[in-house]
């Protein structure tokens, strides 16, 4: 069985792109739908490769069941190869994945994740890393509301 390849990107790869890789994997182990989906987590930038999520966001996981199980990479061309879906945390994540993206091939659909937020479309997965454990807690709180919808999105789109 095909199984559909799913890619989650933020600037740094250590927040918000982990916890989204985190909840999606959480929701469809809960929904027995595991192994329909291949799932990773990048980052625009290069800043922290190699190095586990941000310690602040392990822990908001953790307190609600969710592990973060990836290490930091850098989004590639490659992945516009060879991904489904590349799902972005805000516009300039957007804006960095256009550059990068490559002319010839490409097989990924770039959407926003927010575009899934039956609360409010028209917004941002805010960046938590220069702020207190409140924001991090409202990061999880929006990618589980979004997850939920993107997941059901996925399953009538097949
Ligand atoms: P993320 O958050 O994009 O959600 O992983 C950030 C992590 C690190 C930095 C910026 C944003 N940084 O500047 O190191």
């Amino acid at each position: 069985m095909y199984s559909k390849k799913i890619l989650f990107v933020c600037l740094g790869n250590i927040c918000r792109s982990p916890m989204a890789e985190g909840v999606f994997l959480h929701l469809l182990n809960e929904m027995g739908i595991g192994d329909k989906y291949t799932v990773d987590s990048a980052g625009t930038a290069g800043y922290h490769i190699g190095a586990s999520p941000d310690k602040r966001m392990v822990a908001t996981a953790l307190s609600h069941g969710v592990t973060l199980p990836s290490k930091t990479r850098k989004c590639t061309e490659q992945d516009f190869l060879q991904y489904d879906y590349i799902v972005a945390m805000d516009q300039s994540n957007v804006d960095d994945l256009t550059t990068i993206k490559p002319t010839n091939n490409v097989r990924a659909q770039l959407l926003k994740m927010r575009d899934f937020d039956i609360i409010d479309k028209h917004g941002d997965v805010p960046d938590p890393y220069y702020g207190g454990q409140e924001g991090f807690e409202n990061v999880y709180q929006i990618l589980l509301r979004c997850n939920t919808s993107f997941i059901d999105y996925l399953e009538k789109n097949k």
